[in-house]
């Protein structure tokens, strides 16, 4: 075997090793965070791939309890929406707005969140996915119709952002809208979060936004690939 036969085995051996271990710390953080969110589920939750991972989640629970965040929105709903409805029943305050495009997804939403008691606490709104102006590329976006007319007493004091859809290549910067579409209704003490900043797509956006908002994301890559700015600093989450 040729000296670069072997350098090059023994390259990918320590690639391996490497990646190997990346997915084993992203893991021991996922396993930790489940423990820290167990208090707030006795009955099983259909996590999926699709949701956020569990560090990222215990961060955006963090934020909600340390920084008093009290009216909240996200874009694309799932176990995200479960576990803040959740956290607000507990705390016995605090509304969560979820925009949400796809209706059969809407349909098991609201049943899982009224067979555990916490419809009150959350507001799931059909959003269709629409042209935005505000889109980049040929994406589109959240129709804030319906949104508009039922978002009527209040200011936003956290944007969580984790949709629409933005796993292919067409679609990876779908998510820029969420910041510039909603300004208008944002506290001005507020907070904004992103998650899949592990993909390029999401890392362009925050890069966008942290210069069009002047905004200073802090980054958790391995620990939940979620990224967090905010308009008028506040406690750390991490
Ligand atoms: C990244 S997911 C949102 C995940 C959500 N924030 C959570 O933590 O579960 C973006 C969109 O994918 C769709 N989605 C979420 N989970 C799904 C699943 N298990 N299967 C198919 N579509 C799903 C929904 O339309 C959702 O708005």
């Amino acid at each position: 075997m040729s000296l670069l036969s072997r350098l090059l085995i023994k390259l990918q051996f320590s690639l391996d090793k490497l990646f190997r271990l990346d997915s084993l710390s992203r893991s021991a953080y996922d396993a930790v965070a489940m423990q820290v969110l167990a208090p707030l589920s006795t009955t099983y939750q259909p996590w999926s791939t699709s949701a956020l991972r569990p560090s990222g989640l215990v961060k955006i629970l963090n934020e909600i309890v340390m920084n008093r965040r009290c009216c909240i929105v996200e874009c694309g709903g799932g176990i995200s929406t479960v576990y803040i409805a959740k956290l607000l029943q507990q705390q016995g305050q605090g509304h969560l707005y979820t925009l949400e495009d796809n209706l059969g997804w809407i349909e098991l939403l609201k049943a899982l969140l009224q067979e555990q008691g916490l419809s009150d606490y959350v507001t799931v709104i059909p959003a269709p996915l629409a042209a935005c102006n505000l889109a980049l590329e040929t994406n589109l976006w959240y129709d804030l119709t319906a949104f508009r007319s039922q978002f009527t007493t209040s200011t936003i004091d956290l944007l969580l952002v984790d949709g629409p859809p933005a796993y292919d290549k067409p679609r990876r910067l779908s998510r820029y809208p969420a910041l510039p579409a909603l300004r208008d209704l944002l506290a001005p003490d507020f907070a904004v979060i992103l998650d899949d900043i592990n993909r390029s797509g999401e890392a362009e956006i925050i890069s966008k936004w942290a210069t069009e908002f002047n905004l200073t994301f802090e980054k958790y890559l391995y620990d939940g690939d979620i990224a967090i700015a905010r308009s008028q600093g506040g406690f750390h989450i991490g």
